[in-house]
């Protein structure tokens, strides 16, 4: 497959200048983007490339979001006939797409919910600390249920609250304070258990952990507990089979909302339509985002459970209405590009090739355990991590730029890799979240590259 539009160095170099005088880019390095330019200009399947004409497998579906793969011409052609029809109108009003969407959303949750819109994971997430706490005055009005539990190394989203809910030290030292709303637990990151301890003769340490902290805040305090089913930005941690439903159980017990961030596990990524569909509980509140457009459009959702939704459901003068909005929630033809997706992830039927792609890529990835710097090797469906140290034994980290390396090498041999960790506490993790298209040819590809990119490492 070649995919260049005749590359033009002038073209290319002109639009490099134009970006570097104007741009401010999120998260990297002006410096190091500078001296490693990309400027991509078409994809297809799981492949990208760069106006100077370079192919590269993505190994991470974009920021862990192209779900149906690049190139799907027939989403073009869905947003043009949206926009001729229906370009934009507020969502105090309904819409076709919207309606439908939501329709099809309730339906992959297995019924019984209702669907909030709106632009990314983080204000997903967003909204439904705000729906927990709408929710709670309403059915509890003589307490004040305002804390969220949520996992230390988690991720959450890029907002003061989402990034407060969330659990990395570094991506928040800059932002400080924060508000104190959002109560810490260590998390089921098994690899390197904060307890010291292993499944199953730990106890689930963890869950008994967040026991402790609803009851020394007081249960009359905690509004609701956030959770990743499978952890992805500490570096895939996949917890043991009990955890979810462990989790849900305090919820219940405690008259707390369980809400779950199916941010980036959602939409078939880890095996199941959702992630949390494994382990057989029933959330309150769901984030989705990235998967259900597979970011052909920026939309995202806010899910939340009928006996959530009934909370807010009565006569004007009550005032139990869901007290946001925002300009672009349920947009028409994000929402229209959105449910073509999800038709084409189930006609593809990716959710199942998610279990047997995934298989075979953990399958090969495995192999490279012959490598001393391979540590782990852990996923679910097409999520997949691979922990990187320095000494099997031991578990220590690479060094930031041990691991930077790694990247950049399998770049350079045109294969993109996701890097995860090298934070305090937490390792040092390859991650691969490829389109759910991806080949089995092309997981050999990756498997081989990282081999070389490891071999480089151990030979200094
Ligand atoms: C688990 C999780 N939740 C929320 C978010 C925030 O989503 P967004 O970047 O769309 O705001 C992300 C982003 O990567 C994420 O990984």
């Amino acid at each position: 497959m070649s995919l260049s539009n005749s590359p033009d160095p002038a073209v290319r170099l002109a639009v490099v200048q134009q970006d570097l005088g104007n741009v401010l880019h999120p998260i990297v390095q002006h410096k190091a983007l500078e001296a490693r330019q990309m400027v991509v200009t078409r994809s297809e399947g799981s492949t990208i490339v760069d106006a100077d004409g370079t192919e590269y497998l993505d190994g991470m579906a974009g920021l862990w979001c192209v779900n149906i793969g690049y190139g799907r011409g027939e989403l073009a052609d869905v947003a043009a006939e949206q926009m001729r029809q229906l370009s934009y109108f507020p969502h105090t009003a309904m819409n076709v797409p919207a309606a439908g969407l939501a329709e099809k959303i309730n339906e992959l949750m297995g019924g019984g919910y209702h669907t909030y819109f709106v632009n990314s994971g983080s204000e997903a997430n967003e909204a439904g600390f705000k729906f927990a706490r709408q929710y709670q005055k309403h059915e509890h009005p003589g307490e004040f249920r305002f804390k969220t539990i949520s996992r230390y190394y988690a991720y959450h989203g890029t907002t003061l609250a989402t990034l407060d809910a969330g659990g990395m030290g570094e991506r928040k030292a800059k932002f400080e304070p924060y508000s104190g709303d959002f109560v810490h637990v260590p998390p089921p990151y098994c690899y390197r258990c904060p307890f010291g301890l292993s499944y199953p003769s730990c106890g689930m340490a963890c869950v008994k952990a967040m026991e402790t902290a609803i009851l020394g805040e007081g249960p009359e305090s905690v509004a609701e507990i956030i959770v990743e089913p499978v952890m992805s930005g500490v570096g895939v941690a996949v917890p043991p089979d009990e955890y979810l439903p462990e989790v849900e159980k305090l919820c219940r017990k405690y008259g707390i909302l369980l809400h779950v961030d199916e941010v980036i596990n959602g939409f078939g990524r880890t095996g199941k339509m959702f992630a949390h569909q494994h382990y057989g509980v029933s959330p309150d509140i769901i984030a989705v985002a990235k998967g259900i457009s597979s970011a052909y459009q920026p939309i995202a959702a806010t899910v939340v459970k009928n006996s959530v939704f009934d909370s807010f459901y009565g006569e004007p003068s009550e005032n139990r209405q869901v007290m946001q909005v925002n300009t672009y929630g349920g947009h028409p033809v994000a929402a229209a590009v959105a449910l073509r997706n999800i038709e084409i992830l189930q006609a593809e039927n990716l959710t199942e090739r998610a279990v047997e792609i995934g298989a075979y890529l953990l399958d090969g990835l495995q192999s490279l355990k012959s490598h001393r710097n391979v540590g782990d090797v852990r996923g679910k469906g097409l999520l997949i991590g691979v922990e990187l140290v320095k000494d099997r034994a031991t578990k220590e980290q690479l060094d930031p730029g041990q691991i930077g390396g790694i990247v950049d090498l399998c770049r350079d041999h045109g294969v993109i890799v996701g890097r995860a960790g090298g934070g305090r506490g937490f390792g040092t993790t390859i991650t691969l979240c490829p389109p759910l298209v991806i080949t089995r040819a092309e997981c050999d590809r990756i498997v081989e590259t990282l081999g070389q990119a490891l071999l480089a490492l151990a030979s200094g």
